[in-house]
């Protein structure tokens, strides 16, 4: 009602409400590298498409007359509870939409009672995300998100901290044992990892720097990495930030063993099994598409099955996470929580996710654009609107509460 009236006293909102204006905002905004690899999706962007379409192909079947109050939107997921059944899906390299990145995200979260998911691939390390968090929320949930490295120490260490920053799980993502093949990136010869970007949570990490005097396998990076290191250094530099040699050379080895060991192509059914016995936290297997990876998760003991397809950015073509949906929740059959993202904008997406099964959903670029526009306060703005939304649509769908929610809100 707040931001209702707001608007309605001539108030402009911090950022554009309506997504598309939010998008075009940021784009206007951010370098069009940045732009490149956040707004863009593997080949075609056919499955980025296709996310939007599966939702637009639902209706809702609203009840009238049913004394409804606004229902309460808490939920109480893997021990904690969260304001609404919306986080903050995990999003790397956040630098590249604001200097602040993950610790204007989290506080922004936090301060509404709404998870937050730091990147394996963050601006910052993980102790500090959680420590930004907590500043404004003391029971601010913060969830580690893991690419398995096929450094199994690294790993290790990675869980390790984790558990001792007081991460509420962790979301272990198998979509991405290769980079997709993304033609914006392509285009623009740009990769921010390249360039040192996004790799905060290795350079912190003392596993990860121990190995650093380790032959590495693969092309040699070298003469063209030193280039980009170099233009990274000078912007450094022209922030303020002092690197000395030391700290170039440190980063140039840490970028080619990054690049050898970032990912584990070969990752299998195994590797979770390992995961799984090698941490007490709740373990979420995010990028889940089809109902028997799903049942075999489940199989493996996991805490939670999270289905996405990355946003569109991995098997261009693939199927739109909404249409995979029903078939995971089904085969799930509520031993597990259910989480989605890929493609959620609105309020009433949330709402047609939960009827088709999901305990909550992710939101992802969305948030980025918010914070490539205003910081924290952007965040904090996508977050607003978008839980105004949900809850004002649950109130005119006649929805009394949020265990009321279920296929039969659906019109198709
Ligand atoms: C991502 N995503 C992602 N997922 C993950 O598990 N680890 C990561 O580091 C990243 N990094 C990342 C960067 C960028 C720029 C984007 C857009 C996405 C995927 C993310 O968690 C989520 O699945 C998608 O963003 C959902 O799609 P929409 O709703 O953003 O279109």
């Amino acid at each position: 009602q707040r931001i209702y009236l707001e608007g309605l006293w001539g108030r402009k909102p911090p950022v554009p409400v309506h997504p598309e204006g939010l998008e075009e905002a940021a784009r206007r905004r951010m370098s069009p590298e940045a732009w490149a690899y956040v707004a863009g999706g593997a080949g075609l962007e056919r499955t980025m498409a296709a996310n939007r379409v599966a939702f637009d192909r639902h209706r809702l079947l609203p009840r009238m007359l049913r004394g409804a109050k606004p229902p309460a939107l808490e939920v109480a997921l893997w021990g904690r509870t969260w304001a609404a059944p919306l986080f903050l899906a995990p999003i790397g390299v956040l630098e590249l939409a604001h200097p602040r990145a993950e610790l204007a995200a989290a506080r922004a979260a936090a301060q509404r009672g709404l998870p937050f998911m730091v990147s394996n691939q963050s601006s910052y390390p993980l102790e500090r995300v959680v420590e930004a968090a907590r500043s404004v929320n003391p029971e601010a949930v913060v969830f580690f998100q893991l690419y398995h490295s096929s450094d199994p120490r690294v790993v290790g260490s990675f869980l390790r901290r984790a558990e001792a920053a007081g991460c509420a799980g962790v979301v272990l993502t198998v979509d991405t044992v290769q980079l997709g093949w993304r033609p914006r990136d392509l285009d623009l010869g740009h990769l921010p990892f390249l360039k040192g970007q996004g790799l905060a949570q290795y350079l912190s990490d003392p596993a990860f720097l121990a190995s650093l005097e380790e032959p590495v396998e693969g092309p040699s990076l070298q003469p063209r990495l030193s280039l980009a290191l170099l233009r990274a250094l000078l912007a450094l530099r022209r922030a303020g930030k002092r690197v000395g040699v030391e700290g170039l050379s440190r980063l140039l080895k840490g970028v080619r063993r990054f690049v050898a060991t970032y990912s584990f192509p070969e990752l299998s059914w195994e590797e979770v099994r390992q995961v799984r016995e090698a941490t007490a936290l709740p373990l979420i297997l995010k990028g889940i598409l089809h109902p028997e990876d799903a049942a075999m998760a489940v199989a493996l003991g996991v805490d939670g099955v999270y289905v996405s397809n990355h946003g569109g950015r991995q098997v261009d073509g693939g199927v739109a996470a909404l249409e995979a949906l029903p078939g995971v929740a089904e085969a799930v059959g509520g031993r597990v929580p259910v989480l989605m993202d890929s493609g959620v904008r609105t309020g009433t997406d949330a709402v047609k996710a939960l009827a088709l099964g999901a305990k909550a959903v992710g939101l992802g670029r969305p948030y980025v654009y918010g914070l490539a526009l205003r910081g924290e306060e952007g965040v904090g703005a996508v977050l607003d609107h978008f839980l105004a939304e949900l809850e004002l649509t649950l109130a005119l769908l006649g929805v009394k509460s949020l265990e009321e929610v279920g296929p039969h809100l659906l019109a198709s």
